[in-house]
């Protein structure tokens, strides 16, 4: 097997599959046979490609580096110094991966990583189309391509950049990563949902009143912000991570978890939703100066210079509705924003108050923690001792109590699925569809003219809805 990452020194190269590979490598979990080719500009020699990124490694990860282990993990890498715009390159890349398959006499599989900014995909998928990579084996199933996000900036540059990838690739050699998938917490969901029976009936408008997910950070954008200016908060979390979180939770449970039925059913969901009214439902924020954790930190606006007069957003928060019956009249909340209070990524399932016997009114809750620490949490109602008066408690389960393992790097999981050809955490290309369909309207608003987003301090807890 064949791994070529192309963007091999850029910061997902380095910061997360290097390490992850290395982890990995380092419990024996990856295939025999992988060798892994690191596709990027420089000029580098193999041993100089390896130092880079052991130094980035040891920066990350010094107290789990063994230089014994990492030299072997090196032999598995080649260094391939190329261009994205040279077809050259790419001809000469199908002959050295042609090579390897030559030596063994089988077409071993070939997997292509895209680590590299969206924008340079159109040139990399023609680039992988002129040399014919995607058919260098018989059987397109033993080549498959990886995609990262944003895929696509709104809903007519995904359908160009898809119509492109679809032209080259068949859809069962596509995976479409979306990192969050690969975290432990949601890959628990469904079968959490599975194996609680306690949760599985009527996990639906009956019983559950309210979800909230939210995917809030206290980083700001840091070294990213030229990307993050053209993207935003909407399309670099909550088209990918938020939307992936809210249709897993609200999927309807398939008889089997195969990858075809969980990303049916996910689609499902993210083509019945809806936001009732654009003006009162969507808020759209952007961080100005302020404090966190007791330091102070700049606005959005004084981190980059070509950041002045920008009207990105760093905050969003969606109030939505499904038009499905099992959900209707559900409230549904996605809120994602930079430089908040703290860091804290979770979903909340509000179950219905009712009051089944009169006087104790019930109230529950049911939460996803995937940041800062993983687990689930129920909070249920006490009568508190010696009074007659109830109170909330949580039922906590922590992935580090009970288990007392590192829980995996997302992108381990991710990298072992694809691996497998796996491909129940992946995107689909209609979930996709679904997705920028949801979310296309509110960036057309936000292009109008006047449309400008609300200033918040940052270190704030949210923003107010209307
Ligand atoms: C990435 C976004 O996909 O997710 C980043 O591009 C964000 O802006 C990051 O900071 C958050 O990931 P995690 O796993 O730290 O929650």
């Amino acid at each position: 097997m064949i791994l070529t990452i192309f963007g091999a020194t850029g910061d997902l190269a380095r910061r997360m599959l290097f390490p992850s590979l290395y982890h990995l490598h380092k419990q024996g979990r990856l295939p025999n046979d992988l060798e892994i080719v690191g596709f990027a500009r420089r000029e580098l020699s193999n041993e100089q490609f390896c130092e880079y990124l052991s130094d980035e490694f040891k920066n990350l990860y010094g107290n789990v580096f063994n230089l014994e282990s990492w030299q072997k993990f090196c032999e598995k890498i080649t260094y391939f110094q190329g261009d994205l715009a040279s077809e050259a390159d790419f001809q000469r890349l199908g002959k050295k991966l042609a090579e390897a398959d030559t030596d063994l006499q089988s077409c071993t599989d070939k997997i292509f990583y895209l680590a590299i900014s969206p924008d340079l995909y159109p040139q990399t998928f023609s680039g992988i189309r002129k040399s014919q990579l995607e058919s260098i084996c018989e059987h397109t199933k033993h080549v498959r391509v990886v995609v990262e996000k944003p895929f696509g900036k709104n809903l007519k540059s995904y359908y160009e950049l898809n119509n492109n990838l679809i032209d080259i690739f068949d859809e069962e050699q596509i995976y479409r990563i979306d990192h969050y998938l690969g975290k432990e917490t949601v890959k628990n969901i469904l079968n959490f949902r599975a194996a609680n029976p306690l949760f599985f009936n009527d996990w639906n408008k009956n019983t559950i009143d309210r979800i909230d997910v939210k995917v809030m950070e206290s980083l700001g954008v840091g070294t990213r912000a030229e990307y993050y200016d053209e993207y935003g908060q909407m399309r670099d979390l909550v088209q990918s991570h938020g939307l992936q979180l809210l249709s897993l939770v609200m999927s309807e449970l398939p008889d089997e978890l195969t990858a075809d039925k969980i990303r049916n059913s996910k689609t499902e969901i993210l083509q019945s939703l809806y936001v009732e009214s654009m003006e009162n439902d969507v808020v759209r924020g952007q961080y100005g100066s302020g404090i966190i954790d007791g330091y102070p930190v700049k606005s959005y606006k004084e981190e980059h210079e070509k950041l002045v007069e920008s009207n990105t957003e760093t905050y969003v928060h969606i109030k939505a509705h499904s038009r499905l019956e099992t959900w209707e009249g559900v409230e549904i909340n996605l809120i994602s924003g930079k430089r908040m209070q703290s860091k804290e990524t979770s979903i909340t399932l509000h179950f219905k108050s009712q009051e089944r016997v009169k006087g104790i009114p019930s109230k529950n809750k049911l939460i996803f923690q995937l940041q800062p620490s993983e687990g689930i949490t129920l909070d249920l109602q006490v009568k508190k001792p010696g009074l007659n008066e109830l109170e909330v408690v949580p039922m906590v389960f922590k992935y580090q109590d009970n288990f007392r393992v590192l829980l995996p790097d997302a992108y381990e999981s991710l990298l072992l699925d694809i691996f497998k050809g796996n491909k129940s955490s992946f995107i689909s290309n209609e979930e996709l569809e679904a997705s920028w369909k949801f979310i296309d309207p509110i960036l057309e608003l936000w292009n109008t003219e006047n449309s400008r987003p609300v200033i918040y301090p940052a270190g704030s807890k949210y923003l107010q809805i209307n």
